[in-house]
């Protein structure tokens, strides 16, 4: 992978987190539920994946909605307020029309609207893209990492079934004066890797697990690295590192050869399995709530997915944070 990190220019429009909101659906579905219909073992899942449970149900759509409007209603806006959403996802609700579409609908949104599918590297994909679209004049865009795996995950095959869960996290993203809460960030794919993971249209996905796993830990390495060059620091400036939430030994494995101790790690995957386009927000939020991010906190960004994509960013936090955080 050629290197590819890009720094924000100095002087650019930039913009900061205002507001979070996240949804799980209510049912939970234990590993002991698993252990009861296939060959497997709440043991081998855990010990293999770091997952004890994860959310089934609901629609795309109905989860963007609701964090959505935690999210707009955390930085206090309406929908009418907002020009822009940016629905990062790979199971849409329909094939056409964007289910971005709807959530703007719901939500009283104005602006444009649309679905990013760059898998589980969607979420900072469509972050970056907000920045852009800020520099370019916007003022508030949201962005939304949602997802229905479980619809497409054939739930006798043991091989995929344990590992995706369903969920949504949100945030806004506003212009500010002066320098953005973006450093730098790297973005790419390598689509000749596509068929490590796929699901075709109307179909269940596919996985090679061994073969995924080998290559996430070497894009997740190269890609933070990217980052963390554009933006001129090294892994101990960096307070928080927000990895992709897909397998805790892959998480341990990419994060102790980039030299970052566990005490740097937001995870959440224990809980909700790996919800693709939805980890990297659910596990941020979940962080930020607990009061681990502090005001000028540098923050790492980093995931990879299906395509097989990856994505990376540093983040300055000027944005908001709860009361715990002091
Ligand atoms: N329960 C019990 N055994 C299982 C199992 C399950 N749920 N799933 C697979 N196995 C079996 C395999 O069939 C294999 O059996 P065999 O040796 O008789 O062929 C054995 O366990 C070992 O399989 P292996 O593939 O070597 O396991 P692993 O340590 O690589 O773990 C994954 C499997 C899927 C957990 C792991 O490869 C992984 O997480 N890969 C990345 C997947 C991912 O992140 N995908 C999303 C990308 S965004």
């Amino acid at each position: 992978m050629s290197p590819s990190g890009a720094a924000v220019p100095p002087g650019a429009r930039g913009a900061t987190i205002t507001g979070w909101g996240t949804a799980l659906p209510d049912t939970v579905v234990t590993n002991a539920d698993y252990e009861a219909r296939l060959d497997t073992s709440d043991a081998w899942i855990t010990e293999r994946t770091g997952i004890k449970e994860r959310r089934h149900g609901g629609t795309t759509a109905g989860l963007s909605v609701e964090a959505g409007r935690a999210a707009m209603a955390m930085a206090g806006v309406t929908g009418a307020d907002v020009d822009f959403v940016i629905l990062a996802t790979t199971s849409p609700d329909y094939q056409v029309p964007a289910t971005a579409s709807q959530v703007q609908d719901e939500l009283g949104i104005q602006g444009g609207a649309y679905d990013l599918n760059a898998a589980c590297s969607g979420f900072m994909y469509a972050l970056v893209q907000a920045h852009g679209l800020i520099a370019m004049g916007l003022e508030r865009i949201l962005v939304v990492g949602a997802e229905t795996l479980s619809r497409i995950t054939d739930q006798d095959d043991r091989n995929t079934a344990i590992l995706f869960g369903d969920g949504a996290g949100a945030v806004v993203v506003e212009a500010v004066d002066g320098p953005g809460q973006l450093v730098s960030f790297d973005m790419g794919s390598d689509g000749s890797l596509r068929a490590l993971l796929e699901a075709p249209i109307g179909g269940y996905m596919t996985m090679n697990g061994k073969e995924v796993f080998r290559k996430a830990v070497t894009v997740m390495v190269d890609s933070a690295r990217n980052s963390m060059a554009a933006a001129g620091v090294g892994p101990d400036d960096i307070a928080l590192v927000v990895p992709h939430q897909a397998n805790i030994r892959i998480i341990d494995a990419a994060c102790s050869r980039l030299g970052f101790g566990a005490e740097k790690l937001a995870t959440v995957l224990q809980a909700t399995g790996n919800t693709s386009s939805a980890s990297v927000p659910l596990a941020l939020v979940d962080a930020l709530e607990g009061g681990r991010v502090r005001r000028d906190d540098l923050v790492l960004l980093v995931g990879f997915g299906a395509g097989m994509s990856w994505a990376s960013a540093v983040l300055r936090w000027t944005g908001h944070l709860p009361e715990v955080a002091p």
